[in-house]
């Protein structure tokens, strides 16, 4: 099987645990820890699986997996910021050609961002996925953690 079809299959996996078990609370942290957690483990290649949160006008960190990570990141710095401003996923091939990325891992080669919106399409905060590797994150990845994202807020 092409690895693109891997891919989609994994994901395909994942988002359909997910529909089972998100539905069990309605809980915020408890959903994003879910999410944080299923992504994690099943993507090998994730090397940093988390949220961050708008909260009185910072960026938070929420639950995350992975290394340690900064807990407020600078003000409109960044991938997670540029979510949270342009309101779009963000795909970084790169993060050393980004120009202010912040790298809480010296580590992260590339980067993943896709936006959260609630009901009323505000956007509160960002999934922010990173990698060791160059290039990790394709359109495959864009679509399905959309779709992922979108389970956390029915
Ligand atoms: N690289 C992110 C910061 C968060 S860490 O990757 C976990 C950014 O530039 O916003």
């Amino acid at each position: 099987m092409a690895n693109k079809d891997i891919l989609k299959n994994r994901y395909k996996r994942i988002y359909n645990q997910l529909q089972d078990l998100l539905p069990q609370t309605n809980n915020r942290i408890a959903r994003l820890a879910t999410v944080a957690a299923i992504l994690h483990f099943k993507m090998p290649q994730f090397s940093w699986t988390g949220f961050y949160i708008l909260c009185g006008g910072e960026l938070i960190v929420g639950p995350y997996q992975g290394p340690l990570a900064c807990q407020v990141l600078d003000k409109k710095k960044g991938v997670c910021w540029a979510g949270i401003e342009r309101k779009k996923t963000i795909i970084v091939p790169d993060v050393h050609k980004y120009p202010d990325h912040i790298a809480c891992d010296s580590r992260t080669n590339s980067e993943i961002v896709v936006s959260l919106f609630n009901k009323d399409n505000q956007v509160w905060g960002v999934l922010d996925i990173d990698s060791r590797q160059f290039e990790t994150f394709s359109d495959i990845d864009k679509e399905w953690l959309e779709k992922i994202v979108a389970l956390i807020e029915q």
